[in-house]
């Protein structure tokens, strides 16, 4: 009888609360609805990539098969592609952050010993420093902090910093392609044998921009100053580059430090520079980041914005060039907030 007691005061104060806060309440059973799609759709692919393509890069969901994609990725024509890469599981490197975030430690484990124990970065292939930065450093490096901030997401052994020693090793493979004159980083580079003979000098202003985020917090948590000098060399590089309307073009030669298209907006090939001028800034604090990212900011909204949207211009001119509106664009509001 008292359960029975217990269950109608319980539905009289649910009614009460659902009379009194039904927005609230809508508004929170909608949110827990969304999580509970967003988990769904994070299980869906992680657990049929782990079935289908792990330890290979990705997975190809029509034919349950795999792809090792890392010296694909930014590589439009699939040159120099190295016949024996076999994977460095790439998306369970990604899916790190995701694991942790879910509070799904016993996954975040297994994920951490599986990749200590076998994941090599001493192997032929060709990458893009940009993309393998973002995903890879990336992926290792924001893993390790969450491995770290908290005591309690590893039960059964315990976090000795594999994920960090895997991103040094990894970074320190990303330093050759920072030797140049210019101190430009090649777009390029093998990562078991540096740059390659006959590398391309071309790169893009994100490519060689918007390194320092990665390779800044490994400085931070290694205290090896070369990954985060090395990126921070670059930015001021390609900001000496800079127009008299302080605007930058959109490709480089890395070797004549010469613009290759001057044409230039926020979507492909520039978008994450700005991005990673503030993001540097909110990081490390740096005023110098935050003074580039001004000046850079009001040039773009001058000479870029049309209304509600944004054109692509002649770095030199200001002038109008490109009427589009291209995907990649879509960050920018989220930086404006
Ligand atoms: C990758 O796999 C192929 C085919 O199984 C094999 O011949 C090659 O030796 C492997 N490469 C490496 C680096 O292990
Ligand atoms: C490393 O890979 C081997 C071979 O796939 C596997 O048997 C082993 O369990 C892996 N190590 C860890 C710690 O998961
Ligand atoms: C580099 O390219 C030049 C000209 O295309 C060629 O003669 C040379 O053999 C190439 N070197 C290497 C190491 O591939
Ligand atoms: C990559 O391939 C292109 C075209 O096949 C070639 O011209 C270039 O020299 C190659 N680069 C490297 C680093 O092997």
């Amino acid at each position: 009888i008292g359960k029975w007691i217990f269950m109608f005061t319980l539905m009289i104060s649910s009614s009460f609360s659902f009379f009194c806060f039904s927005k609230v309440d809508q508004f929170s059973d909608q949110k827990k609805r969304m999580s509970e799609n967003v988990r769904e759709m994070f299980y869906h692919a992680y657990n049929n990539y782990m079935k289908y393509a792990f330890p290979h890069d990705e997975l190809k969901p029509l034919t349950k098969s795999y792809t090792d994609s890392l010296g694909e990725l930014g590589n439009l024509n699939l040159e120099n592609l190295s016949q024996e890469y076999n994977g460095t599981a790439l998306s369970l490197i990604e899916s790190l952050s995701s694991l942790a975030i879910l509070g799904d430690y016993a996954e975040f484990e297994k994920a951490v010993f599986w990749l200590s124990e076998n994941l090599s970065f001493d192997v032929d292939v060709r990458v893009n420093l940009f993309e393998c930065n973002i995903r890879v450093l990336g992926g290792l490096v924001s893993a390790h902090i969450l491995a770290t901030d908290s005591a309690s997401r590893f039960s059964s052994g315990s976090y000795e910093n594999q994920l960090l020693f895997l991103a040094e090793d990894l970074g320190r493979r990303f330093l050759p392609a920072f030797n140049t004159p210019s101190g430009l980083p090649y777009a390029w580079i093998n990562l078991k044998y540096g740059v390659m003979a006959n590398e391309t000098t071309e790169t893009t202003t994100s490519g060689c921009g918007s390194l320092i985020l990665e390779m800044g917090a490994l400085s931070r948590l290694t205290g090896d100053s070369r990954f985060e000098l090395a990126a921070i060399r670059a930015i001021r590089k390609l900001w000496s580059m800079r127009s008299s309307l302080n605007l930058l073009g959109t490709t480089l030669d890395i070797g004549t430090s010469e613009w290759i298209e001057y044409s230039s907006g926020i979507g492909a090939g520039v978008d994450s520079f700005y991005e990673y001028l503030l993001k540097a800034h909110l990081l490390f604090g740096s005023e110098e980041m935050w003074r580039m990212f001004q000046s850079a900011y009001l040039a773009v909204q001058s000479y870029f914005r049309h209304g509600p949207w944004y054109h692509e211009a002649d770095m030199r001119t200001g002038r109008a060039t490109y009427w589009q509106l291209t995907s990649l664009q879509a960050f920018w509001p989220g930086l404006q907030v």
